[in-house]
């Protein structure tokens, strides 16, 4: 019998103030009018959801408020899932619980709240600490606003993670060593690094804006991960930076592919049940997941994992870790023989991909800057 896996939940609040143009998250723009209403009719869905979802004897091991934006909830709103999820499950002792909020919602006394009923990280979506980048993103704070939550959330919370992006529209390297010197000046445990990406359906797909090229771009990567090593941040997967002891340990069950439950409009599950693997997806429209959770129809769609995805969806996670994985981690997980896999693995370590020592595989440099490369070799029809 597979031994489970560790297991998270995650909750999707899908409002913001407004919709940043490059975002392609499931979040939408609240309706002023209809937002007090819509959160009310939302909380009870969601309260719903976990009330008549299945019990299960594995304590939680991490909570994930993500969005959207929800810091737009306000702490006794957040407390009431929170309640709900507590009644229904045990969560361990070390339980992570973060809540992603945007610099420009944030009433400062909210931290406190929040604090007190029990969130331990928080994430703040930062961007930039450039006014005029600031803009460009249509994001909703100013670079003076970014500064001063972070600083005081580090005051906080035990744990404080900064989003930044960088490779924005004009961007100069003097600009990114500002951005990643304000950054550290405020010294969070965790930092996610991510490259700005044109996804479909943005705005920024309709009206592209001019990027730094493809040289440039893996020259600001170069120095982002050379200057956050010196500051002794230990850079852990393909866009994480962390200070020792601050890996999100929510994130970390989805790259060494354990299981999670999500509520809320869109959010997924995977859970894995009489030795194979289930997923579950929610409807991805708020008003639609109200209305059919008010229903009892939870899900869109289920569907189980085959042998072949299963392979695949590993790696997908696994080899986004810098450290890679060990041998016993794929066999838990998937519940096949490492064998199985031994002509791909040859494959990817011929072609300078992966290493493989003992029992670890682990993605070379070449592996990380080529990834999809690396993940094409585990597709199988
Ligand atoms: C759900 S948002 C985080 C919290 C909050 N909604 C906010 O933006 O302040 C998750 C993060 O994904 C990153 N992100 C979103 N769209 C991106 C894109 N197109 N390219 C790169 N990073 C992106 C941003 O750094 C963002 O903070
Ligand atoms: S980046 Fe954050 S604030 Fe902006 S639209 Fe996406 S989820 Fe909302």
């Amino acid at each position: 019998m597979q031994k489970k896996p560790p297991l998270s939940i995650y909750i999707h609040l899908p409002w913001c103030v407004h919709k940043c143009p490059y975002c392609d998250f499931n979040s939408h723009e609240k309706n002023n009018n209809s937002f007090e209403l819509d959160k009310e009719n939302y909380l009870a869905a969601i309260t719903k959801h976990i009330q008549l979802h299945e019990s299960d004897e594995r304590e939680i091991i991490s909570i994930f408020f993500g969005g959207g934006t929800p810091s737009l909830f306000a702490p006794s709103e957040i407390n009431q899932i929170l309640l709900a999820i507590k009644n229904k499950y045990s969560l361990h002792a070390n339980c992570e619980i973060t809540l992603e909020a945007n610099p420009g919602t944030i009433d400062l006394p909210y931290f406190a709240g929040y604090q007190g009923i029990g969130i331990n990280r928080l994430s703040l979506g930062i961007q930039s600490f450039n006014d005029k980048h600031l803009k460009k993103l249509g994001r909703i704070h100013s670079a003076e606003d970014a500064f001063q939550v972070a600083t005081h959330a580090k005051q906080i919370f035990p744990r404080v993670n900064l989003d930044l992006m960088f490779a924005l529209p004009a961007q100069t390297m003097t600009d990114l060593a500002d951005d990643i010197g304000t950054a550290l000046s405020i010294s969070p445990e965790h930092l996610s690094y991510y490259h700005l990406t044109i996804e479909p359906n943005t705005l920024f797909h309709k009206f592209p804006p001019q990027l730094p090229d493809d040289d440039t771009s893996a020259e600001y990567q170069d120095y982002i991960f050379k200057k956050l090593s010196a500051h002794h941040y230990h850079h852990y997967e393909t866009s994480a930076h962390t200070k020792v002891g601050g890996a999100c340990l929510h994130n970390l069950n989805y790259w060494e592919f354990g299981d999670y439950l999500g509520f809320g409009a869109g959010a997924h599950s995977k859970i894995t049940q009489h030795n194979s693997i289930k997923r579950f997806s929610c409807y991805k429209n708020p008003m639609q997941y109200i209305k059919h959770t008010h229903e009892k129809d939870f899900y869109i769609e289920r569907k189980t994992v085959t042998r072949n995805e299963l392979i695949f969806e590993f790696m997908m996670n696994a080899l986004r870790l810098n450290d890679g994985f060990k041998v016993p981690l794929f066999e838990a997980r998937t519940g096949l023989l490492f064998t199985e896999i031994a002509l791909e693995i040859n494959q990817a370590q011929e072609r300078g991909l992966i290493s493989v020592t003992d029992d670890m595989i682990k993605p070379t440099a070449l592996g990380q800057n080529y990834l999809n490369d690396l993940l094409q070799i585990f597709l199988r029809d």
